[in-house]
């Protein structure tokens, strides 16, 4: 009858071979993950159509400012309405008003200049009412998207009117 080999001491016991294959599959699954997400998130966006992000800016039909209410006369905020920049401007006469703050001419978003109470667009000197939004001088063609403000205990609800 034969005896059993004695074992390697220099060779890995099989737990440990497989524990070793168990680390190595982990880690390459890993790199595999972070290599499918660093491709596929920019395929993903290009094949996202300008149109379906559209969309997904319109289904959003309101915002909540907390604590907007507290914007001192004469002064405005930029906020996200969707994926769109909008301003909300509360007015020296306590009246308040929120535009779409994306330029009717080329798109760039418009800024409110408190001192000359007008909404400017800095791309070609665009000039809008602060008041009602509508186009005064310069290039843009239509007059700004004007939205609903209520006025709410927790701060401004805007609502696409
Ligand atoms: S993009 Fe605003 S004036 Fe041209």
């Amino acid at each position: 009858m034969n005896a059993p080999a004695p074992a390697n001491p220099e060779q890995p016991a099989d737990d440990e071979v497989l524990d070793r294959r168990r680390f190595v599959a982990l880690a390459l699954g890993g790199v595999a993950l972070c290599y499918a997400g660093a491709v596929g998130y920019p395929i993903f966006r290009f094949l996202t159509s300008p149109a379906e992000r559209a969309a997904a800016a319109a289904a959003v039909n309101e915002v909540l400012l907390t604590d907007a209410h507290k914007l001192p006369l004469g002064s405005a905020l930029i906020f996200k309405f969707g994926t769109r920049p909008a301003l909300l401007i509360h007015h020296k006469d306590d009246t308040w008003i929120a535009l779409d703050a994306v330029c009717t001419h080329l798109a760039c978003t418009v800024q409110y200049q408190p001192d000359k109470d007008r909404i400017e667009c800095a791309c070609h000197g665009g000039e809008y009412d602060a008041h009602t939004g509508r186009n005064l001088a310069g290039p843009p063609p239509k007059p700004l998207k004007r939205f609903e403000v209520k006025l709410v205990p927790s701060g401004v609800q805007v609502l696409r009117t």
